[in-house]
């Protein structure tokens, strides 16, 4: 038998805990499917508090860094969170020391990404984060290994758990943004700080990922364009679900003929999609390969046992010696392709006005539309109510996204429309 894999754990909350608990619970079977031991020999975090096991069995830092640079290990496991400070210092410290890295933390790999894969290239260690995108789901080696004979045009999924949450809690309930949020926090679904989530930043940072994955571009984060749910309103999901759709924010990456399009927003999905009926606080990405068609993914997004079997995947495959280029393809080689502009971008529209029912408001903004070049699918409008506002909701078809942004502007500027209008993206899937 080969010798034992030995391995340090940095932070120890939610992943930490579970990562280390799922090294210990199923040692056993890992030895087994691995072919040697995983022993867990360090462990770092800011202080010794109860964490629901004893850390006095392994050796332990208060300085991570320290831990990476210095601790006999093959395996250093950043589990500390951030893109910058110690998470980043670990993982580079790691590298440079010749230790195999894996790490949960997506946005250090959507912003650090390229130089860690470089330097871990050339120290010939391996860098995973299979827990980065869709906790428990293995998407990463799915796209890598499962479908690397495939050519992908299009990635997209539900990759933040707290938004799909609150999105279809709002839907069964009716209820608003802010009072399901609030329930979401109570419930530890949602952050105090909700805004990485519920402002899509989190869903951006794995969008990031996957895009390099499946079409082995550099990694490119700045150019996502990044819209959150903050503005859904249980008015558009019940209005959605009259049309036979479904609200949900997504992460979708196209390769296009003006270049590569990474966006977040949310969407209308029609219900004949599976990703319409993904609940809760589950994730689910959707692959499209040129010789597999569509692959769905669907599971859990976070939590600590999940994201443990993720990070303890990455394990295994380092104690087989198992290795594959970190993101598909060797770094230095990833294309660094143009990004196609979000004005550019072509698809079909949702649109809300909140109008005062006058004569002639219509056909003044039918008007509008017109001379933009908008062409309508259809138009439901509420009862008559003189002098209150109506919603007016129009589905368009395909339309360039630069027409429907210039018409709303001119739009919200009438007299009759009393609130600025709601704009969602339909999503053909
Ligand atoms: N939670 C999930 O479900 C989930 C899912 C997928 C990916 N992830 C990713 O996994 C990573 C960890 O997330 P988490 O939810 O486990 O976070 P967490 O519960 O906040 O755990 C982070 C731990 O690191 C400790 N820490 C902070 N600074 C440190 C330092 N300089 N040195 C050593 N330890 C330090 C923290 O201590 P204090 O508590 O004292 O600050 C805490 O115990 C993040 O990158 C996250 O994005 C999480």
């Amino acid at each position: 038998m080969s010798q034992p894999l030995k391995v340090a754990v940095a932070g120890l909350g939610t992943v930490g805990s579970g990562t280390v608990g799922l090294l210990e619970a199923n040692a056993a079977l890992l030895e087994r499917r691995a072919g040697r031991t995983i022993v867990v020999s360090a462990v770092a975090d800011l202080d010794r508090r109860d964490r629901g096991f004893s850390v006095d069995g392994y050796a332990w830092y208060e300085d991570a860094v320290a831990m990476a640079k210095e601790a006999d290990v093959d395996v250093v496991v950043e589990l500390i969170g951030g893109s910058e400070g110690a998470a980043r210092a670990v993982c580079e410290a790691a590298i440079a020391a010749g230790r195999h890295v894996v790490t949960a933390n997506k946005a250090l790999i959507a912003h650090h990404g390229m130089e860690l894969a470089i330097a871990a290239e050339a120290a010939g260690v391996t860098l995973a984060y299979e827990a980065a995108v869709g906790g428990g789901i293995p998407i990463i080696k799915g796209l890598r290994e499962g479908l690397v004979g495939n050519n992908h045009r299009r990635i997209y999924g539900i990759l933040n758990g707290t938004c799909n949450y609150i999105l279809t809690t709002m839907q069964a309930s009716g209820r608003e943004f802010g009072e399901v949020l609030a329930e979401a926090q109570a419930l530890g679904y949602a952050e105090a700080d909700p805004s990485f989530d519920v402002d899509g930043i989190d869903t951006a940072h794995k969008l990031a990922i996957l895009c390099t994955v499946a079409f082995g571009c550099t990694l490119d984060f700045d150019s996502i364009h990044v819209e959150g749910i903050r503005h859904v309103s249980s008015v558009d999901i019940a209005f959605a679900e009259e049309l036979g759709y479904r609200i949900k924010l997504l992460g979708i990456a196209a390769l296009t003929d003006n270049g590569v399009e990474r966006r977040v927003h949310p969407c209308m999905v029609p219900l004949s999609a599976p990703i319409a009926h993904v609940e809760g606080v589950f994730n689910a990405v959707v692959a499209d390969g040129d010789f597999v068609d569509r692959v769905v993914m669907e599971g859990r997004g976070a939590g600590e046992r999940p994201t443990a079997s993720a990070v303890v995947a990455d394990i295994v495959d380092i104690a087989r010696g198992q290795r594959v280029p970190v993101f598909a393809v060797p770094a230095s080689r990833l294309e660094k392709l143009p990004a196609a502009a979000m004005s550019g971008h072509r698809g079909a529209y949702y649109v809300r006005l909140m109008v005062l029912d006058r004569p002639g408001v219509f056909a003044d903004v039918a008007g509008v539309l017109r001379d933009h070049h908008v062409s309508m699918e259809a138009v439901l409008q509420r009862a008559r109510a003189p002098d209150e506002p109506v919603p007016v909701v129009m589905t368009t078809h395909d339309t360039e996204e630069a027409a429907m942004v210039g018409s709303l502007e001119e739009i919200a500027a009438m007299a009759a429309c009393v609130e600025p209008p709601r704009m969602i993206r339909i999503e053909p899937f």
